[in-house]
C-alpha cells in the first residue's frame, strides 16, 4: 500500500495524470472515500493524461461517461446514486470494465463484489484544513503491485 497527501487540488490531479500515463486497455481503478473528497478531481487528471481532451465532469446522472477521443478508450464510472448491483448489469458494466480501456469507478466500495479480482484501489480522504487529502494506494493482483512499486 502507498500513503501519501496532497495540499492543492492541481496535485491531486497530477498523480491522476501520472497514474494514466502508466495505464494500459483492460486496467481498473476503484476509487472510494468522503465525499467531495476529489475522486472527480483525481478522474480529470487521468483523463487528461490519456490524451482526452473533452471535459469531464461527474457522472453522477449518466452513471457512465465514454470517453472515445484518448489513446485508447476512457470509461467513467460514478456509483454514487445507485441502489442494487442489478442496476449495474443494467448499464451494462461487464461490457466496459476490464474490456478494451481503462475503467475509472467513483463509490466502487458500494459494491465490492462487482468489481473485478485484479485492480487499484484508491481512497482519498479529507485530511487536515480544506485542502489537505490523504491519498491510499491499494493494489489488487500482481501488476497492479509492481505498478505501485514505479508510483512510489
Ligand atoms: N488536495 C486536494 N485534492 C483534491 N481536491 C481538493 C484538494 N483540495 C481541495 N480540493 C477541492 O475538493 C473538491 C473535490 O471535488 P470532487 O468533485 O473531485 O470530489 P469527489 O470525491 O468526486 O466528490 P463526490 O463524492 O461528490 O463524487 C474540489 O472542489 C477541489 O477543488
Ligand atoms: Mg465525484
Amino acid at each position: 500500500m502507498l500513503q501519501f497527501s496532497t495540499n492543492e487540488p492541481e496535485a491531486t490531479q497530477r498523480f491522476g495524470k501520472e497514474l494514466a500515463a502508466r495505464l494500459q486497455a483492460g486496467d481498473v481503478i476503484c476509487l472510494s472515500g468522503d465525499l467531495g473528497a476529489g475522486k472527480t478531481l483525481l478522474v480529470q487528471g487521468m483523463a487528461a493524461g490519456m490524451g482526452i481532451t473533452d471535459d469531464v465532469t461527474s457522472p453522477t446522472f449518466t452513471i457512465l461517461q465514454v470517453y472515445d477521443n484518448g489513446r485508447i478508450p476512457f470509461y467513467h464510472f460514478d456509483l454514487y446514486r445507485l441502489d442494487t448491483s442489478r442496476e449495474l448489469e443494467n448499464i451494462g458494466f461487464e461490457e466496459y470494465v476490464g474490456t478494451d480501456g481503462v475503467a475509472v469507478i467513483e463509490w466502487a466500495d458500494k459494491f465490492v463484489e462487482a468489481m473485478p479480482e485484479n485492480c487499484l484501489w484508491i481512497e482519498i480522504n479529507l485530511g487536515q484544513g480544506e485542502n489537505e487529502r490523504i491519498i491510499y494506494v491499494k493494489p489488487e493482483g500482481e501488476r497492479f503491485g509492481r505498478l505501485c512499486e514505479e508510483l512510489r
